[in-house]
């Protein structure tokens, strides 16, 4: 092999091999550990943080936009952190053609794109079919965590899942909620109030 051969830089990003099968968890992490999934995870301030607290789960970000994967890769790096990956793919996609039936122990949704236009309403993330495609994926006692600062909106995610009976409401855990995301920081440097909930497969 040549000296100059190029070597490929370390990454937490990890490429899918088909967007058309779905997810093999034991493939994108060395070791095998209940796996906990972020959607829209930004730049990663939540998931590093959070993953390295612990460092007996396995955490995967998903994002669509590739700038904010590399800053989650950089800090996950940094921090030396095996537990934690990104990955480039459209949300609603990712749920429901590329996770494993009851393969994930957690979900975190941190503040969706909140649509606030009446007529943009359609596009949000989280709807009744969407507490549908949740309920498959999570594994028995599995949780969806929520946080906005929309309020219309935090009216729809309660809505949904009050409706869903194979879901009940529960608390998110102190130690979960001290570990605040990048645009709950903004929002709260303006004042901005911010809302929570929380619901367990059942
Ligand atoms: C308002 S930001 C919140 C980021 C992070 N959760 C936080 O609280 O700091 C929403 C993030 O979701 C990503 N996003 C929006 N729609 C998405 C989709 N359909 N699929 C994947 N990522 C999406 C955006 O690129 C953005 O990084």
């Amino acid at each position: 092999m040549h000296a100059d051969a190029a070597v490929a830089a370390p990454t937490l990003i990890y490429k899918l091999t088909s967007i058309v099968k779905r997810l093999e968890p034991t493939q994108i992490f060395p070791q095998t550990q209940p796996l906990e999934v972020e959607l829209g995870s930004g730049d990663g301030s939540f998931l590093v943080n959070y993953a390295k607290l612990h460092p007996e789960r396995n955490f995967l970000g998903v994002e669509r936009l590739l700038g904010r994967l590399r800053k989650l890769s950089r800090k996950g790096l940094r921090a030396g952190l095996t537990n934690l990956r990104g990955l480039r793919i459209e949300s609603a996609y990712f749920v429901e053609y590329l996770l494993p039936p009851q393969s994930v122990s957690a979900l975190h949704i941190y503040f969706p794109d909140p649509w606030p236009k009446r007529k943009h309403r359609k596009n949000r993330l989280i709807n009744a079919r969407f507490t549908e495609l949740v309920h498959s994926a999570l594994a028995p006692d599995g949780v969806i965590y929520l946080r906005t600062d929309d309020e219309d909106y935090f009216l729809q995610m309660q809505t949904v899942f009050a409706a869903n009976p194979s879901f009940r409401l529960v608390e998110t855990p102190a130690e979960l909620s001290a570990v605040i995301t990048d645009f709950e920081r903004n929002f709260h440097a303006r004042g901005v109030a911010t809302r929570r909930s929380a619901y367990a497969k059942v």
